[in-house]
């Protein structure tokens, strides 16, 4: 385990922005992981685990130690007549495991097909798309707790998931590291196709009878026709949550703006669709300096090539300002801002 001075972090974020860490170690096993938690004091440091880099925002330069995600492996661990648990290590590419699921006929997650990142990273916010969320087929994850270098197991109740929630983004935030997550999986898999967008693909498609394949595929054509490829322009995928309000509010606006999307959400509240508020504000394919809204899809900001993370912070900020102003929402960040 090689420890770096003042590394720079640019090709390790999605967004594709330059910030130093003090330090860097890549860990490549578990145990590498409880022996960097023994051997220095961390719980006294500044820590960020890096997996894929893809939901995080670099606005200055990290005076701590960055350990970047590097256990890889996956693996069938226990099977039944209909089900089937499979073990990934937290460094393991998150869209290259659920094509190993996929080709297996192993169902549940291949509408969360193309997420860029690693497995580690997934839990953390419960990552969902087309009508999946992580937590539908979630088992178990092992992480090591940072104070004592110990392992330790959580099973769904004990992560509290939520819309891109999970305890490891609140009460434990900066407390555990990840090192790998078991899925629990269908071998005779149950399709999700209630998101309007897959229905229309498979039918342009001309795909009468779809398998897991078929949804991974229609996924995929969405996702790319949308969402803008990190290595050509740096992004982190939606920059905000879409924001839940009261059913009376979302009613009363409604009034106002007939066509604003609104799903059901818990407690009697209705998820409005955040990419619609800053389009409607007039963000949407808006270019300032080095940063912007992109045009096929306003809640993802991009780095044209030369944003500084501030540059994209300020951004953000004009943005909630005037959604805020215009709709009375308050939208909140859904990326890691550092
Ligand atoms: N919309 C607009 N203008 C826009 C963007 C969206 O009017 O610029 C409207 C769409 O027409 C649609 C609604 O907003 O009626 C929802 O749009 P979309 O289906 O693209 O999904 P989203 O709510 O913007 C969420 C997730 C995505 C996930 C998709 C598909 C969040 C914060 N984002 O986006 O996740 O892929 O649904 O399920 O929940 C991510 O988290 O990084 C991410 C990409």
């Amino acid at each position: 385990m090689h420890i770096f001075q003042n590394k720079s972090l640019k090709p390790y974020n999605t967004f594709g922005l330059d910030a130093v860490a003090e330090q860097f170690v890549e860990v490549n096993t578990v145990e590498e992981v409880q022996v960097l938690c023994q051997t220095f004091n961390l719980v006294d440091r500044k820590v960020l685990v890096l997996g894929g880099g893809s939901n995080i925002l670099l606005t200055q330069d990290f005076k701590g130690m960055v350990i970047k995600m590097n256990i890889k492996g996956k693996d069938v661990i226990r099977e039944d007549e209909s089900q089937v648990w499979v073990k990934a290590m937290a460094g393991e590419i998150w869209h290259e495991f659920v094509s190993f699921c996929v080709e297996r006929n192993y169902g549940g997650l291949e509408n969360l097909s193309l997420i860029p990142g690693c497995v580690g990273a997934a839990p953390m916010q419960n990552i969902g798309a087309y009508g999946v969320e992580l937590k539908h087929c979630f088992e178990e994850l092992f992480a090591i707790e940072i104070a004592t270098g110990k392992l330790v197991k959580f099973n769904n109740q004990d992560c509290r998931f939520g819309y891109r929630e999970s305890v490891f983004k609140n009460e434990l935030k900066g407390k555990y590291i990840i090192v790998s997550v078991t899925f629990r999986l269908d071998k005779q898999p149950k399709l999700n196709t209630s998101y309007g967008a897959i229905q229309e693909t498979l039918h342009a498609n001309g795909i009468q009878k779809p398998g897991i394949k078929e949804i991974r595929e229609a996924v995929i054509a969405i996702r790319q026709s949308k969402l803008p490829d990190p290595a050509v322009l740096g992004n982190s995928g939606s920059f905000f949550k879409n924001p839940e309000i009261p059913a009376e509010k979302y009613h009363a606006l409604k009034e106002q703006y007939p066509d604003m999307p609104g799903y059901p959400a818990p407690g009697s509240r209705i998820k409005v669709a955040a990419g619609w508020l800053i389009e409607q504000c007039g963000w949407k394919g808006k270019r300032v300096g080095e940063t912007g809204a992109h045009a096929k899809q306003a809640l993802v900001l991009v780095n044209y090539g030369a944003a500084t993370g501030n540059e994209v912070l300020q951004l953000a900020k004009a943005i909630q300002n005037s959604v805020y102003d215009k709709f009375g929402i308050e939208i909140q960040p859904e990326v890691n801002i550092v």
